[in-house]
């Protein structure tokens, strides 16, 4: 068959996506479905019920990550990858993520109902535990697949209830058995919300990322003296809260003072005892810095920890410092970026070359197979919030970018690129 011509079916990719937002639906019209919640849960237990009934075989790994393989005409020949995540932050968007599962799910459905054969076998992923806002770091399963984290170190990782993420795996049913360790990959793909303004200021349908920033995380510790607030002078205290607050400012003025190039945000904090009438002994919060520059970010942060241990010393609040972690400025195979702004203009879209600042668990494929992504406009530029939107069509549109880059991809039948 001629598959030049084939179109995936924008309404059905409309639909998934719908029957996905009911899942952890919160008011506003967002989702929160936290890695290894019920919510999370349920919405893989509905996407393996659409891999099983496009016959695709399912395999779980140790670190709960779903792969949905289908046959290649020559199946020995290392698969095409294909997906993202279906976990969100709290209070997150309908998009985040769960567009590339369910943009790379119409990719197959297109596939087997038009009973068309790729060389390569294709695989569709969904990572477990990509946003990291429950347990830290984001990206942990693909990190592990990838063998850049430990998979026990992962399991270990804690939420604020205590709760560890290998028990968490195990309590939703979803701790597979299949090693976590990557395998020959061809090539990836990862389809996403672009999360910013640029596509949409420029007026574009489609972007290419020429890769992802590098995210750098830290966890700060302040330890205070508590006391009554009303019978206690100002002076001599130790307020943990205060000592977080000149910190907070430090980080975020911390680009202006770097000369740009870079971005820094405290965005969890947890003050204790938490009540208006104690002078806070106990805060932690976390700092995130992003650049292009590795080396630039890392000079950041050693001008940061400077600041901080002033601020900690004037205060008196005793500082513990975890560099919790690192994952370097993943510059995508330019091939494969190419052929996502080639397979952009052949089917009429307009594209824009650009940089993720998002983080993706394309990072960590990046450093185990050639990668690619497509994105798609954020209405607004906005996303991480209950309002994150993209118009359908656009959605469509990312999904046909895919399905093409799949196609061209999978039918290479050469083992090295
Ligand atoms: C992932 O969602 C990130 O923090 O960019
Ligand atoms: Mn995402
Ligand atoms: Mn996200």
């Amino acid at each position: 068959m001629d598959t030049s011509k084939l179109r995936i079916n924008g309404a059905r990719l409309r639909a998934s996506l719908e029957e996905m937002a009911k899942i952890g639906a919160t008011p506003a019209g967002g989702v929160q479905r936290l890695s290894l919640s019920d919510e999370d849960r349920r919405a893989r237990d509905l996407f393996v019920k659409w891999l099983k009934e496009i016959d695709l075989e399912v395999t779980i790994d140790e670190m709960g990550t779903i792969f949905g393989r289908r046959k290649g005409k020559n199946d020995r020949l290392s698969p095409v990858m294909s997906g993202s995540h279906v976990d969100s932050q709290p209070r997150g968007g309908r998009f985040d993520g769960i567009l590339g599962v369910m943009g790379t799910l119409e990719v197959m459905r297109t596939l087997h109902e038009n009973k068309v054969e790729t060389e390569r076998p294709l695989i569709i992923v969904d990572w477990t535990n990509e946003e990291g806002s429950r347990f830290a770091p984001a990206m942990v399963a693909s990190g592990v697949w990838a063998g850049a984290l430990e998979r026990d170190w992962a399991y270990a990782r804690q939420d604020k209830e205590g709760r560890k993420q290998g028990d968490e795996l195990v309590r939703i049913g979803y701790k597979g058995t299949v090693p976590a360790k990557k395998w020959p990959t061809y090539a990836y793909y990862e389809f996403h919300i672009e999360q910013g303004p640029m596509l949409e200021r420029q007026g574009k349908t489609i972007g290419a990322p020429k890769g992802i920033l590098c995210l750098h995380w830290y966890d700060v510790y302040l330890e205070g003296e508590a006391n009554q607030v009303g019978p206690t002078p100002m002076e001599g205290r130790h307020d943990a809260l205060c000592a977080a607050a000149e910190m907070i400012l430090a980080v975020n003025t911390l680009p202006d003072r770097m000369q740009g190039n870079m971005v820094a945000t405290v965005g969890e904090i947890q003050n204790y005892p938490n009540s208006r009438n104690i002078i806070p002994d106990k805060v932690h919060f976390t700092v995130d810095i992003r650049s292009w520059d590795d080396e630039h970010a890392l000079d950041a942060w050693e001008l940061l920890k400077k600041d901080f241990h002033e601020i900690a010393g004037r205060r008196g609040t005793p500082m513990k410092i975890e560099e919790t972690w690192r994952v370097a400025h993943a510059p995508f195979n330019e091939t494969l970026v190419q052929r996502v702004l080639d397979t952009a203009k052949e089917l009429g879209y307009s594209h824009l070359h650009m940089v993720s600042g998002a983080g993706h668990d394309a990072s960590y494929m990046n450093q185990v197979c050639p990668t690619a992504m497509i994105f798609v406009p954020s209405i607004g530029g906005r996303s991480h919030v209950e309002v994150e939107n993209t118009a359908w069509e656009d959605c469509e549109s990312g999904a046909n970018v895919l399905l093409h880059c799949l196609l061209k991809t999978a039918s290479e039948n050469k083992e090295k690129r």
